[in-house]
């Protein structure tokens, strides 16, 4: 296999979840024993949104010790803040240069935007897509791993690397492909019986890895669940298929083929299908916190990083930078 080049960012917009950690976290762990990896914290595209954000630096700096805390190894991964990379904007100012307008109104996510947020229509949100072409173009990568709220953006990118290819002849761009998880991706659900574990469903149905024990007992607890069943081996209605399949993410096999045949025979008590699914959660999210609680203390080692990530990701950044400014016609 050849190695790719795999690129991906996330935005800061709180603490990482038990959603962000199997679906996302969990597989760049992976990928960075198998490919170069770039992963960044987008701490420009917040602006997009929130163009006074206040506190952009700590709110970068916590999700980058989660995903530190997560296993993400900066000898193996470059880790870097977008911010620390602003070759990344002069790229984006040249892929701007060939985004059309009409193709740019037409995203998906740029709709959704301007609904919810009819005052703030700014060219930022506009070319939002090609700001995220540039942190992917600018490292050259084959992959980027994103969810499937991801891949009109992806496939613009994919656009503007060959549209820049061809109009100035050369081969600067690979065109980039998504990168599937290989079924590694594990979904996980609300705690409020409906939907993926996010913000939108809000935090008590959220299981955040700072979460201290006693707030995860305590939301689990509260989770959806219904009168229980009445046939044997009846399917599962939404809510409890949920607290399944958080049970199926932290608990051992044994634990869910319990609560299982304790379910399909009609027995089973929801309060204590919930302790256990508290407890091991609990095992599960601790060693967690705690090593985010040790980054986060360990400013010395955690300027280290940082500063190594800036430095990694700038070495091949200005490289593809140099090279496009040259096609063009610039002085290096
Ligand atoms: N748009 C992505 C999101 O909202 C974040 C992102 C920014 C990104 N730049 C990227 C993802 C480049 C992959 C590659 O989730």
């Amino acid at each position: 296999m050849t190695k790719d080049i795999v690129c991906s960012g996330i935005r800061p917009t709180g603490n990482l979840h038990l959603g962000n950690y199997f679906g996302a976290l969990r597989n760049f762990v992976q990928m960075q024993e198998e490919h170069q990896c770039f992963f960044f914290i987008a701490d420009y595209h917040s602006l997009t949104t929130h163009p006074t954000p206040g506190s952009i630096y700590q709110d970068a700096r916590r999700v980058l010790v989660q995903f530190l805390a997560c296993g993400i190894d900066p000898e193996k991964a470059t880790l870097y803040f977008q911010s620390d990379l602003p070759e990344t904007v002069e790229l984006y100012l040249f892929l701007n240069m060939n985004a059309y307008l009409g193709e740019l109104e037409r995203v998906t996510s740029f709709k959704d935007k301007v609904r919810q947020n009819p005052n703030n229509v700014n060219a930022g949100l506009l070319t939002y897509p090609t700001l995220m072409a540039a942190d992917i173009l600018i490292h050259k990568a084959t992959r980027v791993p994103v969810g499937k709220d991801q891949e009109q953006h992806l496939e613009m990118t994919r656009t503007y690397a060959q549209r820049f290819n061809s109009m100035y002849g050369a081969e600067v761009f690979p065109l980039p492909q998504a990168l599937g998880s290989d079924g590694r991706l594990v979904k996980i659900p609300a705690l409020n019986g409906s939907g993926k574990m996010g913000k939108s469903e809000g935090e008590a149905s959220t299981i955040f890895l700072t979460d201290e024990p006693d707030v995860i007992r305590k939301k689990i607890m509260k989770a959806k669940s219904d009168s229980g069943p009445t046939v044997p081996n009846q399917q599962k209605p939404e809510e409890i298929e949920n607290l399944f399949a958080l049970l199926r993410a932290v608990s051992s096999a044994d634990t869910v083929e319990h609560f299982d045949h304790l379910y399909n025979s009609c027995q089973i008590r929801y309060g204590d299908l919930k302790k256990q699914l508290a407890e091991d959660m609990v095992a599960f999210v601790e060693p967690l916190r705690q090593r985010i609680l040790a980054l986060e203390a360990d400013d010395e080692s955690l300027r280290r990083i940082i500063d190594r990530g800036k430095e990694k990701a700038r070495e091949s950044g200005l490289k593809t930078l140099k090279e496009v400014r040259h096609v063009i016609g610039y002085r290096n």
